[in-house]
């Protein structure tokens, strides 16, 4: 459809009183995104010669979050109402448009076929405006639509100025209009503020331009979701809920199983591959991308992660910016994020944190590690307990391990380290130099074995806990060899002591 003659004028000035926030209304999310972006992305695809934003309160983070989507923006400053809101836009439009379809920000549901749909219905018809209308259950807090015999609109009424007949009348106005430029600007100059606000209301316009004798129609939204406004925090949940349910039901269209879908949280850009299986109370979030025949277990939430064929995802991980290759399994209870990478059929345990690190072909680390500005190469075994200390206080420093590697547990490797191809750590290391390949690094110290000391200790603590009467009134030179005594004389001595290397 030819929509060069059309504007699309999205009227986001307002501030949102009822959602009690510091926040301009059109920013609060629904669905994965803010309330006005879902607005501009339906209208991207009509095509219309300009998309043009009314913006006033929080103007500055409101054309922050449009122009890069291409929309120009005109201020209404003060916000004196809908009607005030389309004079202030007229200055944005050129002269050429014929026809403008409007959109208040805060109703994001609506589809690009809809408004299609309403644009060819105002153009065949001939109308000076068109209004999408809807047949909602509960149309409290609407204005609603007053048909003539004939079954033209002859007005809009508020739901505040509704007399009890009217409030009967299940027709509302969605806000969203298409309008012959012409027949509207005379009659915005005849608008009056006569309204418990002191505001000028689009509304009105209706009722004058059928005074002047024009014709007006309302076309009804095959799904009356679609129009949906965000007035109060209620309003933001229930759209919220529409956007997740359209989500999932494409997602599972795609040949992918939900279990529980209702517990899903899946944001607009997520794709994912056929035959995957997503468990209860799992979030994947911004730019996700999984493959085909991956499990994300139950807790878990990705957010602009990157997960190839074959994955499995453990109960409660996180993975945030980080890529997970083909075969790759992780979790329960590990993070990965910040650019972690894991190659082919690595694998990272439970309590593994992994930061900007990436791990080679095979590489397992599998229980309560921190790998962290790392490069380890394919097949090196990570022990329970390894701390990569990339952090000097100033500088964050690299950590490089290579091929083959077995570190021992319990190892912290103070970075800038590097452990060559093959080498080994033993447990409980601190690695401050350079491992070389094939070699052995151990970095702790000497076990000291003691024979018979803590018999002896025993021996003492019951002899001082007897009672003092039956103690020998001499004090005995010999203490508990817990406590220090300041001169040697009174030390226990070890019989002989062993050492192990
Ligand atoms: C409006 C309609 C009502 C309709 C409902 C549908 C009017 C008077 N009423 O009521 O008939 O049923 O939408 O959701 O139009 N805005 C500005 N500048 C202003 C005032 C508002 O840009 O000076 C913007 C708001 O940011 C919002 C949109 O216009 O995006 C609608 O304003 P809002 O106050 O939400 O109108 P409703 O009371 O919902
Ligand atoms: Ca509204």
């Amino acid at each position: 459809m030819a929509t060069s003659d059309f504007v699309v004028v999205i009227l986001a000035a307002g501030k949102g009183t009822r959602l009690k926030s510091a926040r301009a209304k059109v920013l609060h999310r629904a669905g994965g995104r803010s309330l006005v972006e879902h607005v501009v992305r339906a209208c991207q695809p009509l095509k219309a010669r300009e998309i043009i934003a009314v913006v006033g309160h929080q103007a500055e983070d409101v054309t922050g979050t449009v122009a890069p989507l291409g929309v120009k923006t005109a201020l209404q400053q003060p916000q004196r109402g809908t009607g005030h809101a389309m004079v202030v836009a007229r200055r944005a439009i050129p002269s050429r448009a014929k026809f403008a379809i409007l959109l208040p920000g805060d109703a994001p549901l609506i589809r690009t076929e809809t408004l299609a749909a309403l644009a060819r219905a105002h153009k065949e018809t001939n109308a000076a405006a068109t209004i999408l209308s809807a047949e909602i259950e509960n149309p409290a807090g609407y204005g609603r639509i007053l048909r003539s015999d004939g079954g033209s609109v002859s007005a809009i009424v508020e739901d505040s100025a509704l007399t009890d007949d009217q409030h009967a009348i299940r027709e509302i106005n969605s806000s969203i209009y298409c309008f012959t430029l012409e027949k509207l600007w005379p009659c915005l100059g005849s608008l009056k503020p006569q309204n418990v606000h002191k505001e000028l209301y689009l509304t009105d316009a209706i009722a004058v331009l059928r005074e002047k004798g024009e014709n007006v129609q309302a076309v009804l939204a095959g799904d009356p979701d679609e129009v949906l406004g965000c007035n109060t925090r209620a309003d933001l949940a229930a759209v919220d809920a529409v956007f997740r349910r359209r989500k999932r039901a494409a997602v599972m269209d795609a040949g992918v199983t939900l279990e529980m879908p209702e517990t899903v949280l899946i944001d607009p850009e997520v794709t994912v591959g056929a035959d995957s299986r997503i468990e209860p109370c799992v979030q994947l979030l911004g730019k996700t991308r999984i493959g085909s025949n991956c499990t994300i277990r139950t807790g878990s939430v990705l957010a602009d992660a990157v997960l190839e064929d074959n994955v499995l995802v453990k109960p409660h991980t996180m993975v945030i910016a980080s890529h997970l290759s083909r075969g790759t399994q992780v979790g329960p209870f590990a993070h990965l994020r910040d650019g972690a990478r894991l190659e082919e059929n690595a694998r990272v345990g439970n309590f593994v944190e992994v930061k900007k690190s990436v791990l080679g072909e095979g590489v397992k680390s599998m229980h309560l590690t921190y790998l962290g500005d790392a490069r380890i190469g394919a097949g090196t075994n990570i022990g329970a307990g390894t701390i990569t200390c990339n952090y000097d206080g100033v500088n964050k420093n690299p950590t490089t391990i290579g091929k083959r590697v077995f570190i021992g547990s319990d190892t912290a490797l103070v970075a800038p380290v590097r452990v060559g191809d093959g080498a080994y750590v033993g447990a409980g290391s601190v690695i401050t130099e350079n491992v070389p390949a094939d070699a052995l690094g151990l970095a702790r110290g000497r076990q000291v074995n003691m024979p018979g000391w803590a018999a002896t200790r025993r021996r003492q603590m019951a002899a001082a806990a007897k009672p003092a009467k039956s103690r020998p009134r001499k004090k005995s030179k010999r203490r508990a060899p817990a406590r220090r005594s300041k001169t040697r004389s009174h030390r226990v001595r070890p019989r002989k002591a062993s050492r192990r290397r």
